[in-house]
């Protein structure tokens, strides 16, 4: 019966989010966070199962001294593989040997950074790396979870079988709320059934694609982690469906892990913050190149993706290699990404009515990686824009 009563929901909310615009935002989940995209560091893209809480707090001493807290980087997420066992009670405790002090006391050293807590699990019966999920066990989970004084929360879809997944998340959601504690829902489906339909009331987040990799494009030998223009292609038509309290995911930052180039990175960041993604960096906090430091502490990107009408980016142009992806900024202004996907270096020109502006406007030009007002124009504006890179603008009317 829960499972058909759960079917017709997601059928509704199928329905009432294709028919809404992106103008008009559903509330999302009833926690009320993330009313902009979350943004913060994960220990899986650089450390996979190799977590401790030397590192973590390692993250969190570098978050606070390199200035990303203050430029609004806020989640200390601890990936797959910090669990231990379950308990003579069936609480999951840590791995006793990476996490000795415990979670709270970690969650404790977090907090008093003025930083939040998250934590990572799975739908099924064991994680991704093999350790326990919380299939059966997810009101306990969350609960043992806010005691520990966690913030948000990852749920993973590794060994979940003949899992229905709206009804399986649709649980821990009801777990977390269940706890008293507000903690973000960040659901990591992969975008199999297409969280975007059902999951709007579920969750504050949904991945959109499977695992990010740290190259432009292609598919990893892996056989399962995609290039950023992969990832970028699947998100193209989605945009309608996030918005204020449940974003589209299309997985975390690889700035500064070394399998691309500064402009590709900065492409990477830059797409991220006009499609109004998440901006969990992924990389070793405590040893950033110059470069990485000023790609993740752009703070006029960073902006653009925590703006607060909350309207991800749009492809509205696209020209073989060259792209334009827009998105309407608070105020009347617009956030645009010219995208230039082959090698060579091009001009890219977007036009206002790419824009939806009336061509005789007159608008400013604000480049967001020079840091530079441009002159006023009209009609049109070109960049050059280098191979494998982009240019990032707001125009202002
Ligand atoms: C999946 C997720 C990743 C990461 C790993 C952990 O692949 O998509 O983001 O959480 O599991 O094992």
């Amino acid at each position: 019966m829960k499972k058909v009563l759960v079917l017709i929901a997601a059928c509704a909310l199928a329905a009432s989010a294709e028919a809404r615009s992106a103008a008009d935002p559903l509330p999302g989940v009833a926690n009320g966070l993330a009313r902009t995209p979350p943004m913060g560091w994960n220990s899986w893209n650089k450390f996979g199962c190799n977590v401790n809480e030397k590192l973590v707090r390692s993250a969190v001493d570098a978050m606070v001294s390199t200035g990303m807290r203050d430029a609004g980087y806020q989640y200390i997420v601890i990936d797959d593989c910090w669990q231990g066992q379950r308990n003579a009670q069936g609480d999951i405790e840590p791995d006793a040997s990476r996490f000795p002090s415990g979670m709270a006391a970690l969650a404790d050293y977090i907090h008093k950074k003025g930083l939040k807590f998250g934590i990572y699990s799975d739908a099924g019966t064991k994680t991704c790396g093999g350790r326990p999920g919380s299939r059966g066990r997810e009101f306990q989970d969350a609960q043992r979870y806010a005691s520990w004084g966690v913030d948000y929360l990852k749920y993973d879809w590794c060994n979940t079988g003949t899992q229905d997944a709206a009804s399986s998340y649709l649980t821990m959601s009801e777990a977390l709320q269940a706890s008293g504690r507000p903690i973000v829902f960040s659901l990591c489906e992969w975008g199999n059934s297409k969280p975007w339909l059902w999951a709007t009331n579920v969750g504050n987040l949904w991945r959109t694609t499977g695992d990010v990799d740290d190259h432009w494009e292609g598919l990893n030998p892996n056989g399962y982690s995609i290039g950023v223009m992969n990832i970028v292609d699947m998100q193209a038509g989605l945009e309608s469906f996030a918005g204020p309290g449940h974003w589209n995911d299309p997985d975390m930052l690889e700035v500064g892990n070394g399998g691309m180039s500064d402009n590709e990175y900065r492409a990477h960041f830059s797409l991220w913050a006009v499609m109004a993604a998440p901006l969990m960096a992924g990389n070793d906090l405590s040893a950033m190149s110059r470069e990485t430091k000023a790609i993740l502490l752009n703070k006029e990107v960073i902006a653009v993706d925590q703006d607060p009408l909350g309207i991800p980016a749009s492809r509205v142009a696209k020209n073989g290699d060259a792209e334009i992806w827009s998105r309407p900024l608070k105020g009347g202004g617009r956030a645009v990404v010219l995208l230039n996907r082959g090698t060579a270096p091009r001009d890219i020109t977007v036009t206002w009515e790419d824009l939806r502006y009336p061509n005789t406007l007159n608008a400013g030009v604000r480049d967001l990686w020079l840091h530079k007002d441009l002159p006023r124009t009209k009609g049109r504006y070109t960049a050059h824009v280098p191979g494998h890179g982009v240019v990032m603008v707001v125009i202002r009317p």
